[in-house]
């Protein structure tokens, strides 16, 4: 597993947000290798200004965290990157993608290759645990035997296969939180954001990095 470390720490300045970086990232990143280009962005919700001139450039193919104190804007900001959220001002290119600039149905495009594991996991009461991750595909029309076999490997990737039919009240926290991350993973996406705990971050991973 790779370790991590900060790049640099601000713990003295409650309201920034650090950002975490793999042991092996070379400092100098060249532009055409990001894959998240966060430029000056800025965020206020009334009079609350939540991101002010935020930078950050993250390349291909690695693993990230970003860590702050709780109100820090950090689900603000990853809401901003997966286009849920809109901002005021700033860029934000995704894989050479200015989010800005997206028609409605390239921006619906565009989340299909984002995952999300949310951080209170928004599974659904009424479904299985098997409905729960089929869920992004059957929104993408994809066929019931091609739904039947990634579900069934997802169950398997998050060792969670004996929960097939169980619904989320009869799941601990740290397997509700693996059904999201399977179903977060479903669509095979680009980029996958989670708040995970550290326990559960090589089931992320076991997966190829794009
Ligand atoms: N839709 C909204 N409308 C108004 N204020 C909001 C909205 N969403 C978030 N906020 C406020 O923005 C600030 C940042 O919220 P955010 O959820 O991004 O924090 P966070 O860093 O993810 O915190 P935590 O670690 O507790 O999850 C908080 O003060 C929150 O109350
Ligand atoms: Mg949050």
């Amino acid at each position: 597993m790779e370790r991590i470390r900060a790049i640099y720490s601000e713990w003295d300045q409650p309201t920034r947000m650090v950002l975490i970086v793999s042991m092996d990232l070379k400092m100098q990143i060249e532009r055409h290798q990001l894959m998240i280009q966060i430029e000056h962005l800025s965020k206020s919700f009334g009079d609350l200004r939540v991101l002010e001139d935020v930078s950050i450039h993250i390349p291909k193919g690695k693993i990230h965290g970003l860590i702050g104190h709780s109100g820090v804007g950090k689900s603000t900001l990853l809401r901003c990157i997966n286009g849920l959220e809109k901002y005021d001002s700033g860029n934000l290119i995704v894989d050479g993608i200015n989010i800005k600039e997206l028609t409605e149905t390239e921006a619906r495009k565009f989340k299909r290759s984002v995952g999300m594991i949310f951080q209170n996991f928004s599974l659904l009461n009424r479904l299985s645990v098997y409905e729960n991750i089929a869920l992004p595909m059957r929104c993408w029309k994809y066929g019931k035997n091609a739904i039947d076999k990634r579900v069934k490997e997802l169950l398997e990737l998050v060792e969670i296969s004996d929960k097939i039919n169980v619904r989320q009240h009869e799941l601990s926290g740290g397997q509700k939180q693996r059904v999201a991350i399977a179903r977060a993973l479903a669509m095979n996406p680009k980029i996958k954001f989670c708040y995970v705990m550290r326990l559960h971050l090589h089931y992320i991973q076991k997966l190829p990095v794009q």
